[in-house]
């Protein structure tokens, strides 16, 4: 398999492989789904094997190529080693799309220390160990596609009950446009994609009314969904998106605008 499609979006990244943290569900299972029917061999990372095993299942279904690695995006070792296996049996990685994430909101006056240091750990620094650790493959081949998943909350506004969640989210952001700075003249692109509300696990926790009254303040008078996500991923994992490089693209329905 060469070719697929997102939304009617055509890429071809046969002869790549990837990396999606946060692959098991929701927004990174989508990117994952969406890379590896484009050609791209994908390895899947998440901290449950098992949980794993039905995003890959859904890439070999559509004749793709794709394996399971277990791993916490804030452990510094597991980090490295994922990269040096999936650089062991494919030879190179090429895009690295950096999900997987959490929150855990609550107003300022009540947020722990560990709300605040669970949330920085896995949005900021896991994204942080995983584009250091990819960037050796990459400067090796002089070739690679960077992609954060950021969020509105944090790159266009603030979000009552997301101080910890906005400040790692606009830390990606910042993050974002210094190391594509840093790797431009190696042919490596590194941007962000900040989704607005999707609906996944994540927003599903919020309860019908919170997301009722979510909604009414959305043009698009709805949620995103997670393929609509990937579309924007694909696109900057691709060759077209050569000379885009330290941006953010919004997807949100025109929450932002
Ligand atoms: P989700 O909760 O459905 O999935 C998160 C994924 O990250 C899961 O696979 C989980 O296992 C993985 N993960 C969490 N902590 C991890 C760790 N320490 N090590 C390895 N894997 C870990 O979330 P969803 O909604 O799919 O979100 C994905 C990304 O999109 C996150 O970065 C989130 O902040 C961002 N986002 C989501 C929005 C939404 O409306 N759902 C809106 C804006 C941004």
């Amino acid at each position: 398999m060469s070719q697929a499609t997102t939304s009617g979006f055509t890429v071809d990244l046969s002869g790549q492989v990837a990396l999606v943290t946060g692959a098991s569900r929701g927004i990174g299972r989508s990117i994952a789904l969406a890379l590896g029917q484009s050609g791209a061999k994908v390895a899947c990372v998440a901290r449950n094997r098992d949980k794993l095993a039905e995003t890959v299942a859904a890439i070999t279904a559509a004749g793709g190529t794709a394996e399971a690695f277990e791993c916490d995006v804030t452990s510094s070792d597991s980090v490295t080693k994922v990269v040096e296996s999936v650089v062991e049996k494919w030879g190179q990685l090429d895009i690295l799309v950096n999900n997987a994430g959490i929150t855990r909101d609550t107003l300022i006056p009540r947020m722990t220390d560990e709300q605040w240091d669970e949330v920085l750990n896995t949005n900021l620094r896991g994204s942080f160990l995983f584009t250091r650790a990819a960037t050796g493959p990459m400067l090796q081949k002089r070739y690679g596609r960077i992609i954060n998943i950021a969020s509105v909350s944090g790159a266009n506004m603030g979000n009552p009950g997301q101080a910890n969640y906005s400040a790692s989210k606009a830390g990606l952001i910042g993050m974002t446009r210094t190391v594509a700075r840093e790797l431009a003249k190696r042919k490596i692109t590194v941007n962000a994609v900040a989704p607005g509300f999707i609906e996944t696990e994540m927003t599903g926790a919020m309860g019908d009314s919170i997301l009722g009254e979510i909604k009414s303040k959305i043009p698009a008078n709805r949620l995103g969904t997670a393929d609509e996500v990937a579309g924007a991923v694909l696109f900057l994992a691709s060759k077209a998106a050569g000379y885009i490089t330290g941006d953010c693209i919004t997807v949100d329905g025109g929450m932002t605008a």
